[in-house]
């Protein structure tokens, strides 16, 4: 077995079943890469102190540039006996160039390494979830844009509420979309502060730069304190806090679709290449896409409560504890990824039925407030004009009529301020047209907003 990095004041061997369970070499290989990214600047760094000459810098460069290729081409020797993957990579470095690979890890510790690992694999993710996020928006902006003049029924309590425009429902999905971009560029800010040179809690008696290996990695300055830079995980913790939000913003986008591809809603066409079929009934086509990002929000909630707990108790600085950080770190980016991912494919490609929609809005009353607000702008107090459309909807049950069905006449028998134009008011088309103002259901506000939303997107 290959021998322990810290063995030397060790009498007997590990425990096989403890070098397993303290080992995390089998997950935290996926930061492979971004170790090696940090151990380049930190050489780099040492050797421009003084620490390493420039003969020492290049050799271990040299070494860690062929790891990083045995890591890609998968022919890297893991092993768990060297517990996780900075021990790993380290050891291999001394094998291949030799004893100059054991002055890699001077004046640093495996803390202050995993603490900056963690961040650049984070920052990397971050990047690619702002890119799909980016895409979906403007997928949904164009889709609002076509259907800015479609009128749906809107709901509250899932019961018919007021008409309003298909596109004024995508841009309120796209609403909450932009929140989460911006959490997400707010949590990549304070992630982006190097703990390097931190070393295990209290710094190092080297000469070292840290501005320079924050500079080297991209990081926009060193963390201000070793005791906390080594310990902080809160930058994981806001990651989870926004992917819980964003799955939370999908799952209710994805309930709807869910609502809306049933053939008791009809409104929207999912097509055959996001759903499946059934083993047993052969006229099914289920929304399994939309179901199954409205599932997976439970298992990125739950990492969020996961990592919160796991960081609650722990005293200062670092302890072992932080290993099980990773996991739900690294599903959680999966999986907000794919579900973006997800959504970003399927929202181009949804079919509005148009008729269906615009059938349903007539359905339930739905311009019953036009007709009071119609009432107050003949003179009639709102309360009293809220009353008077009661009994008129009332009435209209009993008739089994709408409230655009009823004769003058028996609309008259409500409120003498009842006229002729009392029908524009009552259409669909006039409702929605008249909820013109900035976040209005009307088309020229959707489109409007639909004009600003695409450039505030071309801004990021
Ligand atoms: N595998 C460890 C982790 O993920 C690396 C840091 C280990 N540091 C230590 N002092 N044991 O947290």
């Amino acid at each position: 077995p290959a021998a322990k990095p810290w063995g030397g004041r060790f009498s007997e061997a590990t425990d096989t079943f403890v070098e397993r369970f303290t080992a995390s070499v089998s997950f935290d290989q996926r930061m492979a890469l971004e170790d090696i990214q940090g151990s380049l600047a930190h050489a780099q760094m040492l050797s421009e102190v003084g620490v390493l000459s420039d003969g020492e810098y290049r050799k271990i460069a040299t070494g860690l540039g062929d790891i990083a290729e045995e890591i890609k081409t998968g022919t890297f020797p893991w092993s768990v006996q060297l517990e996780d993957v900075h021990m790993n990579i380290e050891a291999r470095l001394t094998e291949r160039i030799g004893p100059i690979g054991k002055k890699l890890h001077t004046g640093r510790s495996r803390n202050d390494q995993v603490a900056t690992d963690i961040r650049l694999w984070l920052r990397g993710h971050i990047d690619r979830i702002a890119a799909e996020l980016t895409r979906l928006q403007s997928g949904l902006v164009a889709l609002a844009e076509r259907e800015a003049d479609t009128i749906m029924p809107g709901f509250t309590h899932l019961q018919s509420a007021q008409p309003v425009t298909f596109g004024h429902h995508l841009l309120a999905w796209n609403a909450m979309l932009t929140r989460d971009f911006e959490r997400l560029m707010d949590c990549r800010k304070r992630l982006n502060r190097s703990p390097l040179g931190a070393a295990a809690l209290a710094g190092t008696s080297y000469p070292i730069n840290r501005a320079r290996t924050a500079e080297l990695l991209g990081f926009d300055a060193p963390s201000e304190n070793a005791l906390d830079a080594v310990s902080d995980r809160d930058f994981a913790i806001e990651f989870c806090a926004f992917a819980a939000l964003l799955l939370t913003h999908l799952s209710r986008a994805s309930e709807e679709l869910v609502l809306w591809a049933s053939s008791q809603f009809d409104f929207i066409d999912l097509p055959d290449r996001f759903c499946t079929g059934s083993s047993i009934m052969p006229q099914k086509k289920n929304p399994d896409v939309p179901e199954l990002v409205r599932g997976k929000t439970g298992r990125v909630n739950g990492h969020l409560v996961a990592l919160l707990t796991l960081m609650k108790s722990q005293p200062l600085a670092y302890n072992k504890d932080n290993q099980e950080d990773k996991e739900p770190l690294f599903d959680t980016a999966d999986t907000a990824l794919d579900c973006l991912r997800a959504f970003a494919d399927m929202v181009p490609a949804l079919q509005a039925k148009r008729s269906n929609m615009l059938k349903a809005a007539a359905r339930g009353f739905s311009t019953a407030t036009d007709l009071a607000d119609y009432l107050v702008r003949k003179g009639v107090a709102f309360r009293d004009a809220h009353e008077i459309v009661g009994q008129s909807v009332s009435f209209a049950i009993e008739q089994d009529k709408d409230l655009a069905e009823l004769s003058l006449h028996q609309l008259q028998q409500f409120s003498g301020e009842i006229g002729e134009d009392v029908f524009a008011v009552l259409t669909l088309e006039g409702s929605v047209a008249a909820r013109s103002h900035i976040g209005g259901t009307a088309p020229v506000q959707v489109r409007k907003a639909c004009a600003q939303a695409r450039s505030a997107i071309a801004l990021r």
